[in-house]
């Protein structure tokens, strides 16, 4: 097993990144050092190289990548157990990148619906790098051979175009038994694969809405926490006892999914427990656990964020044994690809 995920570091990690991608890579990197299989290893590194596809600043994106790192270790990623680091300490991610370009189609990357969203009614102004994002995504995960990837219902799409890529240059110029990349899986939790955001149960939780009432961050207190949610947009019906009286309910389904996700309960059995009883009720229940799920990840990020020799430690380490565990594919896309290598 190969696992193999990223994350941009941009803005705050809020709870739509720790219940649809983090819980899943810290359990996944948590059973395989169990498992003791020889071979078999977790790869998590900041996407910092996919920041500049939007407006950022290069302050932001430093004190961003390092408190990432932070946050991540807080959650549980253990830099001796997973290889974690950042993309622009392995120059193999663009490389492979460019050499994907050739295989990559124009009409697969216009499909993209994450482009469309984000370039918006700007096209003609949106920059190169957010067009070709999805290849410098694809070279992520085939650069490491990843046959497992854990990310969210949002990035399902990526990793197919990643898939397609791969078995395109895998016909193109690869022999039958020995193809260069391995077709990658997306790992897309049963549960909490998309959290919406608090103040709209249409849209996904993000680091980019304006609105900081609409995602609670895994560094807020428990104040803050208690006070998003109960602000959080609800409606006026008390909960259904049945799932089934979720539906045209997005906000309430929405909550309800992150209690759930939350206690590792199923739905069903949240709403066994609160069916007929109002939002006045729920909330509270939900602001409280919560708070006590993510009091100790935010306190171990306060602890580490300053730290700021450990988490350039972490990195360099991370990216010394990234590079590393790249270097043969990278090397056997170039040969198949008929360019000379000394
Ligand atoms: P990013 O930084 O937007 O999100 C990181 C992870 O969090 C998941 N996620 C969510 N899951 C559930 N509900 C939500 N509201 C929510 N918001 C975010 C995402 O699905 C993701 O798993 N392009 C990627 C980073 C990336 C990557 C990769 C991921 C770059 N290369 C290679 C996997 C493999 C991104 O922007 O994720």
């Amino acid at each position: 097993m190969r696992v193999v995920s990223g994350i941009q570091p941009t803005g705050n990690l809020h709870l739509g990144n720790y219940l649809g991608a983090i819980r899943n890579w810290v359990k996944m990197q948590d059973d395989i050092a169990a498992s003791g299989e020889e071979g078999s290893e977790c790869l998590f590194f900041l996407a910092d190289l996919h920041a500049i596809s939007m407006p950022h600043d290069p302050a932001e994106l430093k004190a961003g990548t390092l408190e990432m790192v932070a946050a991540l270790v807080a959650c549980g990623i253990d830099p001796n157990k997973s290889v974690l680091f950042n993309q622009a300490q392995v120059p193999a991610h663009t490389e492979l990148q460019w050499l994907l370009t050739g295989t990559a189609r124009m009409g697969w990357l216009n499909r993209m619906t994450q482009f469309k969203d984000k370039s918006g009614k700007n096209r003609e102004g949106a920059s190169i790098a957010l067009f070709s994002y999805p290849v410098l995504q694809a070279a992520d995960v085939l650069l490491y051979q990843a046959t497992h990837v854990p990310v969210g219902d949002d990035q399902k799409q990526h990793l197919e175009l990643a898939r397609d890529i791969a078995q395109k240059f895998n016909n193109d110029f690869c022999e039958e038994d020995t193809p260069v990349f391995t077709l990658p899986e997306p790992y897309i939790p049963p549960q909490a694969a998309r959290i919406m955001s608090l103040r709209d149960g249409s849209a996904k939780m993000s680091k980019s809405d304006p609105s900081e009432m609409s995602r609670i961050n895994l560094s807020d207190d428990a104040d803050m926490i208690m006070k998003k949610v109960k602000k959080a947009k609800s409606d006026a019906d008390a909960l259904p006892s049945e799932k089934a009286g979720l539906e045209g309910r997005p906000e309430a389904l929405n909550l309800v999914t992150i209690y759930a996700a939350i206690t590792g309960e199923s739905v069903q059995t949240v709403l066994g427990e609160f069916g007929g009883e109002g939002f006045g009720k729920f909330k509270p229940a939900l602001g409280e656990v919560l708070a006590e799920t993510l009091a100790p990840i935010s306190a171990r990020f306060r602890d580490l964020k300053s730290d700021r020799e450990s988490l350039d430690a972490i990195l360099a380490r991370g990216a010394a044994k990234a590079r590393e565990r790249g270097a043969d594919t990278l090397d056997n896309a170039y040969k198949a690809l008929g360019f000379v290598r000394g």
